[in-house]
């Protein structure tokens, strides 16, 4: 098991347009199971590679309750093809901008193309919960948190609070 520390805002590199990957060799291969291993020590439901300092295209994910057994999702290159009309207003966090959470309202249902770790393309339709995560994380690939959403003023709230924690733990 190997954790990577977790990034935490204002981290420049949060910001970063992460590049896509073209092998799927044994370097990413252990980038995926660090950053599941990460995750579910963190804990949490969602993690992309940004989020522990590393600029490819990949995130993991685990949906499954705490009574059921572990099911990780490792998507590479995702890409998100199509959103539903309809939408749906959920509390949100990120292992980045730990202890806060908001509503964000996401397209309710989604359909994804993504790369797994055997190397075939998969495409699924996601609901529920899976279809925000799915587009919580992609997000982070571009640079995009959560807190872009919020109001202004909200999101103004949150960055003067991180950057205040950063410049104490200077
Ligand atoms: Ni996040």
């Amino acid at each position: 098991m190997a954790k990577r520390p977790i990034l935490i805002l204002p981290d420049e590199r949060l910001r970063a347009i992460a590049e896509p990957i073209d092998k799927i060799d044994e370097g990413i291969r252990r980038l995926a199971e660090d950053m599941l291993d990460t995750m579910y020590d963190a804990p949490g439901i969602g993690l992309a590679a940004p989020q522990v300092g590393e600029l490819r295209r990949i995130v993991v994910m685990d949906l499954s309750k705490d009574d059921e057994p572990k099911a990780p999702i490792v998507m590479i290159n995702p890409e998100i093809l199509s959103y539903s009309d309809d939408t749906v207003t959920t509390e949100e966090g990120c292992l980045s901008i730990p202890e806060l959470y908001y509503e964000v309202e996401r397209p309710a249902e989604i359909k994804v193309r993504y790369t797994n770790l055997e190397g075939e393309t998969v495409e699924r339709e996601a609901g529920d919960r899976l279809a925000i995560c799915i587009q919580h994380e992609l997000d982070h690939l571009d640079g995009v948190l959560y807190i872009d959403y919020l109001s202004r003023l909200k999101r103004d709230r949150v960055l003067k609070k991180f950057q205040k924690q950063a410049r104490r733990a200077g």
